[in-house]
């Protein structure tokens, strides 16, 4: 950060950097490490969405950062830092709760227990204070944090929200500040005469100015090398999947588009037309992104389905399946088509709408609340 004082400050970043199921995510997380690098940052934790891009390309993107990539309980990684500042010497680590792994069935990654991977540091490390990020979630942070003392700082590498206080849990501040990289906010320690010890401020919140960081000429420049490296990958990929369509001969199921459906299902067809969803392809114009492979994933039908053909490619090939269509949660429906009351579309269900409304795109999601904007009303029943 500008301004700060080398002796004093450690600028830490907590991890989740990657959006792990976008097209471009191994490439995207290279320019943020790269990124936080050139931005002066001193360690970068690793969360579950950055192990989600699978440990080879972390632990290489790790190997090409001057900055270094922590974690305790995930073996490739540098397991802490330790930096000799005027305060003392602060020992910073970083764990990732196996449950969370749990969770997002990473078969791959193995994770050791992170409360043993602490003790061991607050052993054999010699330090005056500890600063623990940590990647759990709602109830495990307090199972976790009960099991353990001696932790001046925890950092919360999960909950992408930001809170201005630190919260106690177990006698532990906690701070949140994980905004996706919209905010810095730091902390003093405070020497506590009576107790002889040090305390923890509380956060001072400020947001980073996404103008100042993009005329950083530094930042510029990865920028650039960013675009040119996407615009290529889009080229590729592009070409790839149009050898693959060309490939699948014997086709399970064909996408058909709305207008096929809507020639059974008008009265839902005309509904849907003026819904969001059919109109998602608009707001990518909008921000002129609607060559962009990265945002189509969500905004059309069947991007990448390798089940059917039929479904989006390109907007020269496949201009039809734009939008969120039918077929976008009811899948593929050529066969239906064919002979409904033979072949059954398929249920809707939660794990469909999060597929487009994850945690980066639509925090707020609720299945219960929005189930209810897109089922076409329990009355509609028109096909004949
Ligand atoms: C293929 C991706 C995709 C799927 C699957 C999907 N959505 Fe969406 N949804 C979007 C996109 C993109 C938008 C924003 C459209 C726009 O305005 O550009 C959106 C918008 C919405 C909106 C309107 C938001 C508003 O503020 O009015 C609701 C409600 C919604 N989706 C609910 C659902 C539900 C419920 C499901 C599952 C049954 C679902 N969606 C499945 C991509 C998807
Ligand atoms: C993982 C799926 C996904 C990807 C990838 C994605 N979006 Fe979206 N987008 C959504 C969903 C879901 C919504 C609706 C969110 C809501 O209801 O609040 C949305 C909404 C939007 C909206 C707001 C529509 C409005 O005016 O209300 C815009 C604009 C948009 N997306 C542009 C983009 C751009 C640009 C990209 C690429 C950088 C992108 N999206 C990539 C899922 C996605
Ligand atoms: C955002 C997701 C979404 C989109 C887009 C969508 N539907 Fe649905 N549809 C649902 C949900 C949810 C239900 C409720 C039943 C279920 O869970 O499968 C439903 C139910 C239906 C039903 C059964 C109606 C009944 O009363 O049982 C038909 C038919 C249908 N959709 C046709 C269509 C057609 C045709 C389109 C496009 C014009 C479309 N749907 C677009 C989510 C969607
Ligand atoms: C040739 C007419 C026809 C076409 C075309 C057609 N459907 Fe249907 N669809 C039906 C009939 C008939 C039913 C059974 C309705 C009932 O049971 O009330 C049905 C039922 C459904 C259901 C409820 C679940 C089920 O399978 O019974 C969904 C969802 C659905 N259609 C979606 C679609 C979608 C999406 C498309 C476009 C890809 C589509 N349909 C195209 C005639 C058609």
């Amino acid at each position: 950060m500008q301004g700060s004082n080398p002796e004093r400050t450690i600028l830490i970043n907590a991890g989740n950097n990657s959006n792990y199921q976008s097209l471009m995510a191994a490439v995207e997380y290279k320019y943020i490490v790269a990124g936080l690098d050139r931005s002066g940052f001193d360690a970068i934790g690793l969360g579950v969405w950055d192990a989600a891009l699978g440990l080879d390309t972390v632990t290489a993107v790790a190997a090409g950062s001057p900055t270094d990539i922590i974690c305790a309980n995930v073996e490739g990684f540098v397991p802490f830092l330790r930096f000799n500042k005027a305060a003392g010497k602060v020992l910073v680590t970083s764990v990732i709760d196996p449950k969370l792994i749990e969770l997002f069935k990473l078969k791959k990654v193995v994770v050791s227990d992170p409360i043993k991977a602490i003790s061991r540091l607050q052993r054999e490390i010699k330090h005056d204070i500890f600063i623990l990020i940590l990647h759990a979630q709602g109830e495990r942070i307090h199972e976790l944090l009960a099991q353990i003392s001696g932790v001046d700082l925890v950092i919360d590498g999960e909950t992408g929200r930001i809170e201005k206080k630190t919260l106690e849990v177990y006698g532990k501040s906690v701070a949140r500040n994980n905004f996706g990289g919209k905010y810095v906010s730091y902390v003093d320690l405070i020497q506590d005469d009576r107790k002889s010890h040090l305390q923890v401020s509380q956060p001072v919140l400020s947001r980073v100015s996404a103008k100042t960081v993009a005329e950083d000429p530094e930042i510029k420049i990865l920028v650039s090398q960013y675009e040119e490296e996407r615009r290529l990958f889009i080229k590729k990929e592009q070409e790839r999947r149009r050898k693959a369509a060309m490939k699948h001969r014997k086709p399970v199921n064909l996408y058909l588009g709305s207008g096929w459906c809507g020639s059974c299902h008008g009265e839902i067809e005309k509904k849907w037309s003026e819904s969001h969803h059919a109109q998602a392809i608009k707001s990518l114009e909008k921000k002129k992104r609607e060559f962009d492979l990265e945002c189509l994933t969500c905004h059309v039908t069947g991007l990448g389905d390798k089940s059917a053909v039929g479904g989006f490619v390109s907007l020269e090939a496949s201009s039809k399946m734009v939008g969120v269509q039918c077929e976008a949660c009811h899948g593929p429906g050529g066969k239906h088509a064919q002979s409904p009351l033979k072949t059954k579309m398929k249920l809707v269900t939660e794990k469909n709408c999060r597929i487009c409304h994850n945690h980066d795109t639509d925090p707020d999601f609720s299945f219960a609340r929005d189930y209810k904007k897109v089922d076409h009303g329990k009355d509609i029943k028109d096909a004949k």
